[in-house]
């Protein structure tokens, strides 16, 4: 497999174009924001991290039957994988309380939420990705209704299948961020699942293990994704 040019540069990850044209060669970095690019840093050996932890539950994920962009792995930093047309809609799941939830509803971090709760936001960066609904995704024409609700529903499946694997690593699944995209007319699981998208709590003492370090300046940033990868890793090789 060839990398090609650059195509597009995000917050995180480099995506470039390979010599089939099917396929994109994704190089995860250390580059780290927050606040909708106002606070910027780097998180040393992020990039190693957000890249293998991302393919482990990918490659769960498709276990489980359910489509996702993930192909390979091409190096420690560096993934294969399917290029989608990508819905332009952010799904959140929340199982506890906490981050934008907390805030606009008023509750304290750390609620347990009596059952999941999906949303949907609108990715645009200029907007501050504001929060959707089915009915602006209808009017607005992001995403077919039977794509919306296939989404929501794929998010509430990942997040049972998430938290089974978490919590053997003795990790809560406070709630987290997929992306999906469109490939020959079916939906799959796109961008990555790592502490830079999802919000982990050690079960035990509730430290916060995740990208909330870096944005409360909690310090142990490093340290905090280095761990959830070594727990992960150890739950699925054992496994
Ligand atoms: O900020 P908020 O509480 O809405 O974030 C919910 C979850 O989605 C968190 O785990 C956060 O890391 C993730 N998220 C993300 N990218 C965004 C917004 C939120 O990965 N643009």
């Amino acid at each position: 497999m060839e990398k090609l040019g650059l195509r597009y540069e995000g917050k995180a990850k480099k995506v470039y174009d390979t010599d089939q044209s099917e396929y994109f060669w994704v190089a995860y970095k250390d580059d780290a924001t927050a606040f909708n690019g106002e606070k910027k840093g780097q998180i040393a050996d992020k990039g190693e991290v957000n890249n293998q932890l991302s393919a482990l539950f990918f490659e769960e994920i498709e276990k489980a039957g359910i489509l996702t962009h993930y192909v390979r792995l091409l190096s420690d930093r560096d993934m294969l994988v399917r290029r989608l047309d990508m819905i332009p809609l952010e799904v959140v799941v929340r199982n506890i309380a906490a981050g934008s939830l907390a805030k606009r509803l008023g509750v304290e971090e750390g609620l347990v939420l009596s059952q999941p709760v999906v949303e949907l936001y609108y990715k645009d960066d200029e907007l501050g990705d504001p929060l959707v609904n089915e009915s602006h995704v209808a009017a607005m024409g992001w995403a077919s209704m039977a794509d919306a609700k296939e989404i929501q529903a794929l998010g509430l499946k990942i997040n049972e299948l998430l938290q089974g694997i978490l919590v053997k690593a003795g990790i809560q699944l406070i709630d987290f961020k997929l992306e999906f995209g469109l490939a020959n007319g079916k939906v799959y699981l796109g961008d990555e699942i790592s502490p830079d998208t999802c919000r982990y709590w050690d079960i035990e003492t509730r430290e916060k293990l995740d990208k909330d370090r870096f944005r409360r300046d909690l310090g142990g940033v490093e340290e905090a994704y280095q761990e959830v990868f070594r727990r992960v890793k150890e739950v699925l090789t054992q496994a």
